[in-house]
């Protein structure tokens, strides 16, 4: 009988340990990183990630209010994003208000916190 139980215990922690994996590799800016890694996306020939490599240079870009793409201003970083599907990945732009437009957005904005974190460190703000 406690052999059971123990067993038992045993598979529901397995579930759960499972199923926190699975949530944290399919959080938006995971499954956005593989659409940038993904040399099919949007229909194109080749990956984000082969001119942004790891998302190089893009660290600015969730601040940014206007971005210059192929000799053109986009307003937002969606637009950007679809400059980038038509002029360099050769794709077709997608729904700015898509899943896969929200997950790549998110996948970028992700990049600004290695920036966050190479800042110094703020000094108090009085006592000396
Ligand atoms: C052929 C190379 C190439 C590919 C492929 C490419 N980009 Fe770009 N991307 C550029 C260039 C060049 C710029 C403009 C110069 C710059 O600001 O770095 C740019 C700019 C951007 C910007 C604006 C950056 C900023 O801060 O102004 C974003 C966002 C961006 N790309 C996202 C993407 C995404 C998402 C993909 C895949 C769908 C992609 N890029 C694919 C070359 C590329």
């Amino acid at each position: 009988m406690k052999m059971v139980k123990i067993m038992m215990l045993c598979l529901m922690l397995t579930g759960l340990t499972s199923a926190v994996a699975f949530a944290m590799k399919h959080a938006p800016e995971e499954r956005g990183k593989t659409l940038f890694n993904d040399s099919k996306f949007a229909g194109g020939s080749k990956s984000c990630n082969s001119c942004h490599p790891d998302g190089k240079g893009l660290e600015k870009a969730a601040d940014k209010k206007e971005f210059k793409i192929a000799g053109k201003t986009q307003k937002s970083l969606e637009e950007a994003v679809n400059a980038c599907i038509v002029n360099a990945n050769k794709g077709k732009a997608i729904d700015a208000k898509s899943d896969q437009m929200k997950d790549m957005v998110a996948y970028v904005k992700s990049l600004k916190k290695g920036q966050a974190e190479t800042k110094p460190a703020k000094k108090p703000a009085s006592g000396y």
